[in-house]
């Protein structure tokens, strides 16, 4: 074993104190030759890592051999699909919601840094942990965990509200309601025309969708709206430089005509965050820093209080008074806004900054 890494080493000449891990799923790292890498634009990373002077070695979770690892690694514009040591520092943009996956996660972090390496987080231990912090309580939707009893209580309490999954994504399975009247509860499901129901009836939907799934409750964001309908932004927000937390791009999305959801995934559109803040007769430069202010105070506090956070896609909302409201945290932001967009400098951006993060981990 310990002679065919030193013959790789010797070999190819790959100094390993230079490289950094790249973890993509395994399907996308298999698309790598054949440029078929749906969200990753590996053209990209290596573009970043040549300007910055690093070595890429792209890698899917596998159960590593002694210390090693296969993988593609990246010189003068050629892949070279080779075993190297496990990677000091990894970016990962792998999802390991399996439970083996999971495992060969953790036993690659005993030898690594892997940052965003848990990259989904449940959105009510989310909100319970920005929710200890007293500056962020004004921006945070009141939200309780799904039962009967916070369902009744959410019905006396607010005249609309979301009952959302806890650990999903992409605007699946998410119920909104609203109060039409006294016991007449209008009720919002994926692309089905909105329905009107008793209180009785709203209770016995939501409990019939749910099942046995995790969710939970949260007072509805009268979201600021482009053409009559409501919009929400994305916004990067990474470790770059000595491991400090930067805004890296903000952009707006507008839910399709009749959806109260904005992912693009649900027919939802980019738009430029400047065009939709001035049709809401907001100043767009000040409210993008006031958005900036806001992204930067949660990514720090997810920073501190989560393992290894480097990089991050805020869901926010702001309403028809100009209020910012925190919607969600994503661990592994696609960034494909910025793409749609083409805002193509914001959008390197995404991709440079972690891997300034990655360099600066290297070089300590
Ligand atoms: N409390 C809320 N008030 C207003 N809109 C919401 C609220 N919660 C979710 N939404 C809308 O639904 C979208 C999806 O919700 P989100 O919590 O981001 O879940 P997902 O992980 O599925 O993207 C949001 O981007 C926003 O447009
Ligand atoms: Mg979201």
């Amino acid at each position: 074993m310990h002679t065919v890494i030193k013959m790789i080493l010797l070999g190819g000449g790959v100094n390993v104190r230079n490289v950094v891990g790249i973890l993509l799923d395994r399907k996308t790292y298999a698309g790598i030759q054949r440029k078929q890498t749906g969200y990753e634009q590996i053209d990209l990373y290596n573009r970043v890592a040549e300007t910055l002077g690093i070595k890429l070695f792209y890698m899917y979770l596998q159960q590593p051999k002694g210390n090693t690892v296969i993988g593609l690694y990246v010189e003068n514009d050629t892949y070279r699909l080779t075993r190297l040591p496990i990677p000091k520092v990894i970016h990962n943009r792998a999802m390991s919601l399996k439970p083996d996956l999971h495992t060969r996660l953790k036993r690659l972090a005993r030898s690594s840094l892997i940052f965003n390496r848990q990259n989904r987080y449940d959105k009510l231990r989310i909100h319970k942990l920005l929710h200890t912090k007293m500056s962020l309580r004004k921006h945070l939707p009141v939200t309780l965990a799904y039962t009967r009893t916070h369902l009744l209580e959410a019905m006396e309490r607010f005249p609309a509200f979301f009952v959302k999954p806890t650990n999903s994504s992409i605007g699946q399975g998410i119920i909104k309601l609203s109060k039409e009247a006294d016991d007449t509860w209008r009720l919002f499901w994926s692309k089905s025309q909105p329905r009107l129901v008793s209180k009785e009836k709203a209770l016995a939907y939501i409990q019939e969708k749910i099942g046995k799934q995790s969710y939970l409750i949260q007072q509805a964001i009268p979201l600021a709206t482009y053409e009559n309908r409501p919009y929400d932004l994305r916004v990067s927000v990474q470790r770059g430089e000595k491991g400090k937390w930067q805004v890296s791009g903000i952009a707006g999305k507008v839910a399709a005509p009749g959806r109260k959801v904005t992912n693009l995934a649900k027919g939802g559109e980019a738009r430029r965050c400047e065009e939709l803040f001035a049709g809401s007769g907001f100043q767009p430069e000040d409210m993008k820093a006031e958005i900036e202010k806001v992204s930067l105070r949660i990514a720090e506090i997810l920073g501190a209080r989560l393992p290894i956070l480097a990089d991050v896609g805020l869901d926010l909302g702001v309403d028809q008074t100009g209020h910012i409201w925190f919607i969600e945290v994503n661990g592994r932001d696609q960034r494909y806004e910025f793409k749609k967009l083409k805002m193509d400098e914001t959008y390197y951006r995404t991709y440079e900054t972690p891997l300034v993060y990655a360099k600066y981990l290297l070089s300590k």
